[in-house]
């Protein structure tokens, strides 16, 4: 950890001693699942050293009887309270984040510079949720020793679920530093699941002329057992983003095991796609 905070000071020495473009950027960041806002300390770190602005949101907890809206929410919310002569923000998504961003960018694009998928889902106007799900999934035992909660009694579809220990420290942060697969096993809680067709159908409806007119850029992690780069690939095929970077030598949790590239990253993404973070003003 300290030497976390040397390399936060020292960055931010850096920056302020080279920057030439130093406009305050806000930074919306939102978590996959079974994470919280907690999962992008490092980050969130990094952009404020910096003197970004920073809003890192937890998305509703889940449970009982849990729906698509209700969870987005936070984000919808947050985004619907910024006032419209605001600067546009940079949206984040990681991993299943990606699929409220979707969501919020469908509802909000006019405020929203750039939109960043890290190893996130990115359903878009002509690849639904769900046919990413199914790919996701369809590998034999991928969800390992996770558990599916069925509130709604065991004859019908599970309503959420737990990740298992092993998951966890598999799939999504085998590279990543002990102390933050310790935080995530005592931190992980149980995520909804969106098994009802209608309603994701109803609600995960993307169209070209407001989701697709938000510039999208998608980071891929190179060594991902979470969302194998096959599947990365998969989709930016499905759903080609403007832009795509990869960061090698990293899991999917690159926010906890490659904090510093997902900072530069963050960064020069702004920076170069904030062309489109001016506010057009009506004149009349
Ligand atoms: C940061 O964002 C918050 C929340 O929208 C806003 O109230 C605040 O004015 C912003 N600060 C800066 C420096 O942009
Ligand atoms: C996803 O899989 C389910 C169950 O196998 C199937 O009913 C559904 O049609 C699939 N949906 C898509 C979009 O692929
Ligand atoms: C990542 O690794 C691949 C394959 O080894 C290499 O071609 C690529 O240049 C590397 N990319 C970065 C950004 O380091």
């Amino acid at each position: 950890m300290r030497r976390f905070l040397a390399l936060v000071s020292l960055v931010a020495c850096l920056l302020t001693l080279s920057s030439n473009v130093n406009a305050t950027k806000h930074f919306v960041l939102v978590h996959g699942a079974a994470h919280g806002a907690w999962c992008w300390y490092k980050v969130a770190t990094l952009l404020e050293s910096v003197g970004h602005n920073v809003t890192a949101l937890d998305l509703t907890a889940s449970g009982v009887n849990p729906s698509h809206v209700r969870q987005v929410k936070p984000l919808t919310d947050f985004l619907a309270s910024l006032p419209d002569t605001a600067d546009k923000v940079v949206l984040v998504g990681h991993s299943l984040g990606g699929l409220s961003i979707s969501l919020a960018i469908e509802s909000f694009p006019h405020k929203i510079s750039v939109a960043i998928f890290i190893s996130a889902f990115m359903p878009g106007p002509s690849l639904s949720y769900l046919a990413i799900y199914n790919k996701t999934t369809q590998e034999e035992g991928y969800f390992m020793d996770s558990q599916f909660i069925y509130d709604e009694g065991p004859n019908n579809p599970p309503t959420a679920l737990h990740f298992g220990p092993n998951f966890i420290a598999s799939r999504l942060y085998k590279l990543s530093p002990p102390e933050d697969l310790v935080l995530a096993l005592s931190l992980a809680r149980p995520f909804p699941l969106f098994y009802d067709q209608k309603l994701v159908t109803k609600e995960v409806k993307l169209t070209e002329e407001r989701y697709g007119s938000v510039p999208r850029v998608f980071i891929m992690c190179d060594q991902d057992n979470g969302l194998e780069v096959s599947l990365q690939k998969w989709m930016i095929e499905r759903n080609p983003p403007l832009e795509v970077r990869v960061i090698n030598g990293t899991d999917h949790m690159v926010i906890a095991t490659k904090p510093l590239k997902i900072f530069s990253n963050l960064i020069e993404i702004a920076e170069k796609y904030s062309y489109n973070s001016l506010k057009l003003i009506a004149t009349s």
